[in-house]
Order: C-alpha cells, then sequence, then structure tokens
C-alpha cells in the first residue's frame, strides 16, 4: 500500500478495523480525505485526528456545497485547496496510505438546473482523479462514497446491491458514473478501492442553510428557527436516514482489504414516514412553528424517488457494520450540536 516509503496497514489492525469501524487502527497512518471540508469529510477528518492519523484535505470549497473551513477549526491538517481532478492533487497522494474519496456534488435540483456541472464535479473529475492516483500511487487503500440515488425508483420493499440502478436525475447518472469508473479502475488497474452507496445522512457540521441538498437539513433549520416544516405531499413517504458517526464508522470499517472492489449500501436499520422524522425533529427542539403539509412543487416532484429503505445485509456481513444509533438520538444530539454553534445557523 502507498508509493515507496508508504506504509502497509498491518492486516490484524485491520480486521479490528473491519467488525467495528474503529479509528484508531488508522492511528499514524498517512490519509487524504477529499471533501474534507464537508459535512461527511470533516466528520471523517476529525475521527481520523482524534485517532492519530496524519490527514490531509483536498477541497475546492465549491461554493453553493457544504464545505467550509469552520468544519475542521482547530484541528491539526493540511488543506490543498484545489479540485480533485488538478495535477496538484498528485503532490499529497504520492505518500497516502489511505485515500477517502469524498468530494461530490449531492444536490439533485442543482444537477438538473446546471447538468454539466454536475458531471463535472461528480464524473470528470474523478476520472481526472483516479489518473492522478494510478500514476503516483496506484497502491493505496481507496474507500469512494457513492449515493442511494444510483437506484432510481426503487421496485422492492428494502433496496439491496442486485437492484437495477436506473437513476431518475442527473445527480444520480453522474454519481453512477463516478462510482463505475471506481469499480473499473480496481478491477482493470488492480486498484484497492471500494465504494459504499449512502442513504440520506444527518447530524453536526451539515450545511443548514441551502434548501437543495435534501430534506434533512432544511427540517432541521426550520424547527431550530422556531419555522414550520414543510413536506412535500401527504408526509407518508418513508427513508431511511443515517446519523454521521454511522456513516465515518462504515467508512472506516471499508478500509479492510477484505472487501477491496466491492461495493456496499450503507443505511440505516430503520425506515421512518417524513411525517414521522419532522415530528421528532420538531419535539428535539420544542418548535412551535410545527409541521404542515404542502403540494409538491413541479421541479422537486419530477425527479423524486418516493418510498426508500435501505438492505445494507451485505457491509454487515462483511466487515460487521451496522447503524448503531436511533433516530430519537442522533436528531438530540444534531440539535445538541447546533444550539452550541451558532454559525451553521447564520452562515449562508
Ligand atoms: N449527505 C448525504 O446525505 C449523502 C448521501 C449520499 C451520498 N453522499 C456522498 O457523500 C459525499 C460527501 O457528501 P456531503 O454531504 O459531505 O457533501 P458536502 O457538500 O457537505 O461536502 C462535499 C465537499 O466536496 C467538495 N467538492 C465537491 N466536488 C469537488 C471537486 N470536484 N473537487 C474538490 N472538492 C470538491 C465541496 O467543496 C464540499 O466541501 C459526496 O460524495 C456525496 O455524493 C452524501
Amino acid at each position: 500500500m502507498g508509493a515507496p516509503g508508504g506504509r502497509r496497514l498491518a492486516s490484524s489492525t485491520v480486521s479490528q478495523t473491519a467488525s467495528s469501524g474503529d479509528p484508531g487502527s488508522l492511528a499514524g497512518a498517512r490519509c487524504v480525505v477529499t471533501g474534507g471540508l464537508g459535512f461527511i469529510g470533516s466528520n471523517l477528518v476529525h475521527a481520523l485526528v482524534d485517532a492519530g492519523a496524519s490527514v490531509a484535505v483536498v477541497d475546492a470549497l465549491v461554493p453553493e456545497h457544504g464545505g467550509a473551513l469552520h468544519n475542521i477549526a482547530g484541528l491539526d491538517v493540511d488543506v490543498l485547496r484545489t479540485e480533485i481532478g488538478d495535477p496538484s492533487v498528485r503532490d499529497v497522494l504520492g505518500d497516502a496510505d489511505v485515500v477517502f474519496n469524498l468530494a461530490g456534488q449531492v444536490s439533485h435540483i442543482e444537477s438538473m438546473r446546471d447538468p454539466m456541472r454536475d458531471l463535472q464535479l461528480n464524473t470528470m473529475s474523478h476520472a481526472a482523479f483516479l489518473e492522478h492516483l494510478r500514476a503516483v500511487n496506484p497502491g493505496a487503500r481507496v474507500v469512494h462514497t457513492s449515493t442511494r440515488q444510483v437506484y432510481g425508483i426503487p421496485g422492492d420493499a428494502a433496496v439491496d446491491e442486485r437492484h437495477v440502478t436506473r437513476p431518475v436525475d442527473v445527480n444520480g447518472v453522474a454519481k453512477l458514473a463516478g462510482e463505475q469508473l471506481h469499480s473499473v479502475y480496481a478491477k482493470a488497474h488492480g486498484m484497492a478501492i471500494t465504494s459504499l452507496r449512502l442513504t440520506n445522512v444527518y447530524g453536526p457540521r451539515q450545511r443548514l442553510t441551502s434548501d437543495h441538498v435534501g430534506f434533512l437539513p432544511v427540517f432541521f433549520r426550520k424547527a431550530l428557527r422556531g419555522q414550520r416544516i414543510e413536506i412535500y405531499g401527504d408526509g407518508t413517504q418513508r427513508r431511511d436516514c443515517l446519523f454521521v458517526s454511522d456513516v465515518v464508522d462504515a467508512i472506516i470499517a471499508a478500509t479492510d482489504e477484505r472487501v477491496v472492489g466491492e461495493v456496499f449500501n450503507v443505511g440505516s436499520r430503520r425506515d421512518e414516514s417524513l411525517g414521522s422524522i419532522a415530528k421528532l425533529i420538531v419535539d428535539a427542539t420544542g418548535s412551535p412553528g410545527g409541521v404542515a403539509l404542502v403540494p409538491w412543487p413541479k421541479e422537486e416532484q419530477r425527479i423524486d424517488i418516493g418510498s426508500f429503505r435501505t438492505d445494507s445485509t451485505r457491509i454487515h456481513e462483511a466487515l460487521g457494520w451496522r447503524s448503531r444509533v436511533e433516530l430519537a438520538d442522533g436528531i438530540a444530539a444534531t440539535v445538541d450540536f447546533y444550539r452550541g454553534d451558532a454559525w451553521y445557523l447564520s452562515s449562508t
């Protein structure tokens, strides 16, 4: 693993990682996190730094995305502020033991408004990034984040990895292409890559001030401001929501060498209706705004996938990972976090 002089993770260490997603197994490892200033990336960076890993972040702070230096304030990490497709990334990739490739654009609506930009950020940049990595450090362990959006409208009650991939928006197409590029580099070039298809994630350090990066940050923002949460449709649509620490555990667990080349679903063990999720958030905040049902805006409805429940059996069987944080507990922790840091509600 890694370039000459790089350090291979001991297999005993790796198997501890496998069952628990224990960041401690990466103590002393040289890690690169792309998208490390964003929501999930910065939570991963905190876990890696706490564990004693040395961390370099590559992030372009793309406008309207969730990236902010505030997310890693006070941490001793190197930040390369650039596009992941830029040749300068070779400088940080060369001696990395583990590369966590999380950079991506997450807004489904924005992907329909500006499809070329989404394809650039989620596909073309990743093609260039993989070429840079292959040139300077083809032996690095890589974990990449994909999305359950690649499936489109689910045909089964619970969606496992065998489900057909038929995205309903440009974001799903671009993320699927980016994921498949990673699979090609794993198979054809023998690179040690694993991709994770994440469900809806929530928790600390998520950008709350955009209306276009999913329903959860909007629900939290409205409730924390005492405003009414508006649910499109009748509120019966169901989703499995995953607390960000569970995602970080899954990402770290996926560094296990036994799962090189695999693509896994990563979702919560329980799904809930949007109406119940909104009510839990209102209860946790004590928001006087309550919840209201409103008609679907056309722009959103045409790319909606309806109810979705992730089947994460394969990653559980392979690595022992499964979600641990109950929704009510995750919501309470999220509310506490934002109440303790006013920046997230005041930033634009
Ligand atoms: N948040 C979710 O619910 C969710 C669900 C499924 C999948 N994912 C995936 O997880 C990853 C992280 O998502 P997030 O919620 O933390 O998003 P985020 O917007 O908070 O963070 C993404 C970060 O990546 C950076 N970035 C984007 N494209 C880049 C590029 N080409 N070069 C350099 N930097 C770039 C942005 O500046 C931002 O800081 C993404 O790949 C996303 O597709 C997220």
